[in-house]
């Protein structure tokens, strides 16, 4: 074992400040151990492939830093998920939680950090659990899928901060040596000032689920999440918001305006697109091609690609800059794994009593590819102002249905399978 991902306080400011997540004020220290012998207790809510592979990630942190960590409650909407997960940690029974509610048992329960993996619908409503109980937060993104929850999240944020409470997101590329490394050098100039760019993640069709005989709404919705726009946001928002957070993190801000087309032509299910084409606007006569597809057969290729006045580079990659050399680009240690660096640094942040909040990256993040998907949808030029200041504009209200609450209320009325929107109509 090695503590030399333990980052000396100094040190750990600055690299998390390049990542574009806020270190706050002193916080509240709420952990219940004090000392070196701290023993941290977590609890994962949304037993699926991600959620165990958080607290997998999150166990790999806590022993590269030589902390020890229990897994000590799980909740999942399905009940067999959520045993299965609380098999693997020897969780009580009495620490399980099932249903659309469990949650609210789980974030009452005395852990230091909830892992938040289910549908990106449920994401504000379970954040704000979570932050009321006091607990720290990892979130997968997205974390919302329309405006009104995108803005709850930043509202989150701040709550977060005043409670000293770290919010850690599930976008593993602000965590990552070699894109630390890449937006450090050009926020310090190596390529000029960015003027245009291509970002994409185009691959095959992810899995989906057909609704079984007499399945109920919501039962269908959660197992075949993947599917509907929402319970996922539609793929532009569950899967290239992790391109869009590069470009808005390297750009420093998020884009001004989207104007796009998509389009669905092989899907089985749901009422998502299968492709996106958009024209993010950043302002200062900077363009991003924002551009995604899930169709099998296809050319794939996942990445962001940027100009600059004075260069050129990848997200991650290859940078073509005269200035680079002359740049003392500081070194940023990282796990290999960025699933697992997120979450040495969720560690540090509450080791160091040093919350970091990536709450507003996230949902700027997520509220760019809403509003990419908005404009596809539509047809429409859509501006960022419609989604976050103007009252007035019809997207601003946008609060899509079933909601969290329906779940809760046990209200579901599931959107027909293949009834889709369609440019000019929608
Ligand atoms: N960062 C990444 O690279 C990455 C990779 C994969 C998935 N993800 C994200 O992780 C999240 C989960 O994805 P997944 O692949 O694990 O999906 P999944 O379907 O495998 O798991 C989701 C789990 O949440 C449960 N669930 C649904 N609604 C719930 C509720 N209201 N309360 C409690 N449990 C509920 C489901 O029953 C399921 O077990 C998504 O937001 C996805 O975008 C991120």
């Amino acid at each position: 074992m090695t503590n030399s991902l333990i980052i000396p306080r100094r040190t750990f400011i600055k690299n998390v400040a390049a990542a574009g997540v806020v270190a706050a004020a002193l916080p509240l220290f709420n952990i219940q151990a004090q000392g070196t012998a701290r023993k941290f207790k977590i609890g994962l809510i949304g037993c699926g492939g991600r959620g165990n592979g958080a607290v997998e990630n999150h166990l790999e942190a806590a022993k590269s830093l030589g902390l020890d960590v229990e897994v000590h409650t799980v909740a999942d909407f399905f009940p067999d998920r959520a045993k299965a997960t609380a098999a693997k940690y020897n969780i009580p029974p009495e620490r399980v939680f099932a249903g659309a509610t469990g949650y609210q048992q789980l974030v009452l329960q005395p852990v230091d950090i909830v892992l938040l993996a289910t549908p990106p619908v449920f994401r504000p409503t379970h954040l704000e659990a979570g932050l009321n109980a006091g607990k720290h937060m990892f979130i997968e993104k997205p974390v919302a899928v329309d405006p009104v929850g995108a803005r709850k999240v930043m509202a989150l944020g701040e709550v977060a901060k005043q409670k000293g409470l770290s919010v850690v997101a599930g976008t593993q590329r602000r965590h990552m040596g070699n894109y630390l490394r890449n937006q450090w050098a050009v926020a310090n100039g190596a390529i000029g000032q960015i003027v245009g760019g291509r970002i994409s993640w185009c691959g095959g069709a992810l899995w989906y689920k057909e609704r079984t005989e007499g399945e109920s709404d919501d039962s269908y919705l959660v197992r075949n999440w993947t599917s509907f726009s929402e319970m996922s946001g539609d793929h532009i928002v569950e899967q290239h918001v992790h391109n869009l957070d590069v470009a808005n993190w390297f750009i420093g801000h998020p884009p001004e305006s989207a104007l796009g087309f998509g389009g669905r032509a092989r899907r089985r299910t749901g009422d998502q697109f299968d492709f996106f084409s958009l024209d993010l606007n950043y302002g200062d006569d900077c363009h991003i091609h924002s551009m995604c597809r899930q169709v099998n057969g296809t050319y794939g290729g996942v990445d962001e690609f940027f100009h600059g006045t004075e260069g050129t580079t990848y997200g991650g990659g290859k940078m073509q800059s005269a200035k680079l050399a002359q740049l003392s680009v500081p070194e940023f240690k990282t796990h290999a794994n960025g699933q697992v660096q997120e979450h040495i640094d969720l560690l540090n942040s509450i080791v160091n009593q040093q919350p970091l909040n990536g709450a507003r990256t996230v949902a700027e993040s997520t509220l760019t590819a809403i509003m990419g998907r908005i404009a596809c949808y539509t047809g429409q030029l859509v501006r960022w102002s419609d989604l976050t200041t103007n009252t007035q504009s019809p997207w601003y209200h946008l609060a899509l249905s079933p909601s969290p609450a329906d779940f809760e209320a046990g209200k579901v009325v599931a959107p027909k399978d293949n009834v889709y929107p369609i440019p000019g109509e929608a």
